[in-house]
C-alpha cells in the first residue's frame, strides 16, 4: 500500500471541522455549576422526560443481553395504530437523524442535488455533504433587519416564510432529487400553509417532511396537521417523525418515518441491522400505550409556549416569533446576540441557543420549559433590561 492511498474520500476534505457538542455535565462543570441547578433550554428536549410506563419499561428491561429485532416489528405495529399508517411503510431508526442519512445514502450519487430552504435544520446540508450530494438553497424570507444575506428579490414575505416560487424555479432549473423541508421549522417553529405543502407535492421531486416538531402544532398531538398518513398514497412523499421531542427520549436515539413502497425495499438493504436498540424499541412501545400521558405533557408545553412567549414580547430588546413548536426564536434588538447567550449561561446557569448563521446572528432560540424554567429566563431576561445598558 503507498502512502498516498492513505487518505478519506476526497469529498470529505471540504467538510467544515467537526465542532463537538459538549455533555450537559461538562457544560455545568464548565460553568461552575452543578447540573440540576442549569436551566436547559438549548436543544429542544422534554423537560418532562420519558412517560411513567416508559420509565417503567426501561426499569424492567428483560432482553438488553440479546441483539434487538432488526426489524422493530412490535414497534412498528404500534406505530402503524398510531399514525393511521401500514407497517409496511414504516422504518423504525436511531432518531430521525440515522433515517436522514440513511435516505440519502440510497438515493444520493455523488453531484446528486438536495434543495433545502434556510435557515432550518443543520442535518439535511451536512449529510448532503457527506454523501457528496450538492445543496441548492432556497433561501426562507429573513426579518426585515436581517440584511447580512439579502439579495435582491428576498425577505419581503413574512419572516421565515417559504418562497413558493424560487423553490419552484430552483426544482425547474437544478432538478434535485430530495427537497427537505421541517414542518414546523427548526430554529423558527413556523408551519407552512396547507395549500404551500400540496403546491410543493405537485413538484417533480421527492419530499421529506421532517415532522419532528407536529406533535406541538395546533391540533392535539398534531394527527390533522401531519401529512403521515398522505404517503401511502403518494410516490414522492417522505415524512420523518421521533420521539426525541414529544416523549422525551431524545437520549434514547428513536425515531421513524414513513416511506412510499418502491423505496422500502432498498431502505431495507442499506439500513445497519441493530439500529434500534433494545432500551429505545421498548421505551417508544411503552411511551404509545401511554398517550393520555403524553397529551397532558404536550398540552403543559403547548401552555408553557404561550407563557414564554408573551413573556418574551415584554423584553424591550426581544422581538420573539410565533411557534407550532416546542422553542421560540427571537431577534435581539440593540444587543450582540451571541453575548447575551453567553451572559445566561454564564451569570444566570440558563442554555439557550445562538447560531451564528447567516440570518440569524442576531436571534436565540429559547427551548420550551417547565413553568419554572420560564419563570427563571424572564427573570434574567429583565433583570438584564433593567440594566439599561448594552452588555
Ligand atoms: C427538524 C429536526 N429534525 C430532526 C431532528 C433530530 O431528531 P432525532 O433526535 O430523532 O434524531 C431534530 C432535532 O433537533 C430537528 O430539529
Amino acid at each position: 500500500m503507498t502512502t498516498s492511498s492513505l487518505s478519506p474520500r476526497r469529498h470529505l476534505a471540504a467538510l467544515p471541522p467537526y465542532t463537538p457538542v459538549l455533555p450537559f455535565d461538562v457544560r455545568a462543570a464548565q460553568l461552575g455549576r452543578t447540573p440540576e441547578t442549569i436551566v436547559k433550554l438549548d436543544a429542544n428536549e422534554n423537560p418532562y422526560g420519558p412517560s411513567p410506563l416508559a420509565r417503567r419499561a426501561l426499569a424492567d428491561l428483560r432482553y438488553a443481553h440479546i441483539y434487538p429485532d432488526p426489524e422493530s416489528r412490535a414497534l412498528r405495529q404500534a406505530l402503524a395504530e398510531f399514525v393511521d399508517v401500514p407497517a409496511d411503510h414504516l422504518l423504525a431508526g436511531a432518531g430521525a437523524d440515522e433515517l436522514i442519512d440513511l435516505l440519502m445514502r440510497v438515493m444520493l450519487e455523488p453531484g446528486d442535488k438536495v434543495l433545502t430552504c434556510p435557515p432550518t435544520f443543520g442535518m439535511y446540508a451536512f449529510d448532503a455533504r457527506l454523501n457528496a450530494a450538492q445543496i441548492v438553497e432556497v433561501s426562507r424570507a429573513l426579518p426585515r433587519s436581517s440584511t447580512s444575506l439579502l439579495k435582491e428579490g428576498q425577505g419581503s414575505g413574512e419572516a421565515f416564510s417559504l418562497d413558493l416560487d424560487a423553490i419552484r424555479r430552483a426544482v425547474e432549473e437544478h432538478r434535485p432529487k430530495l427537497l427537505f423541508l421541517a414542518t414546523p421549522n427548526n430554529p423558527d417553529g413556523s408551519l407552512p400553509s396547507p395549500e404551500i405543502l400540496d403546491a410543493l407535492l405537485d413538484l417533480p421531486t421527492l419530499v421529506v417532511l421532517d415532522e419532528a416538531y407536529i406533535e406541538f402544532a395546533d391540533e392535539a398531538l398534531g394527527r390533522h396537521k401531519s401529512r403521515i398518513m398522505q404517503v401511502p398514497q403518494r410516490d414522492n412523499l417522505i415524512v420523518l417523525r421521533t420521539f426525541s421531542k414529544w416523549a422525551g427520549l431524545a437520549g434514547l436515539r428513536v425515531g421513524y418515518g414513513a416511506f412510499p413502497s418502491w423505496l422500502m425495499p432498498t431502505l431495507w438493504k442499506a439500513k445497519q441491522p441493530y439500529n434500534v436498540n433494545v432500551a429505545a424499541q421498548e421505551a417508544a412501545r411503552a411511551t404509545l400505550r401511554d398517550l393520555e400521558e403524553r397529551q397532558l405533557v404536550v398540552a403543559h408545553l403547548r401552555y408553557e409556549r404561550e407563557r414564554l412567549y408573551r413573556g418574551l414580547q415584554t423584553i424591550p430588546y426581544l422581538e420573539p416569533y410565533p411557534s407550532q413548536a416546542n422553542f421560540i426564536l427571537c431577534r435581539v434588538v440593540g444587543k450582540d446576540a451571541a453575548a447575551l447567550r453567553q451572559r445566561l449561561a454564564e451569570e444566570f446557569g440558563i442554555l439557550v441557543r445562538y447560531f451564528a448563521k447567516p440570518g440569524l446572528e442576531d436571534h436565540i432560540r429559547i427551548s420550551v420549559g417547565r413553568p419554572q424554567d420560564t419563570d427563571r429566563v424572564l427573570e434574567a431576561l429583565e433583570e438584564i433590561a433593567n440594566e439599561g445598558i448594552a452588555n
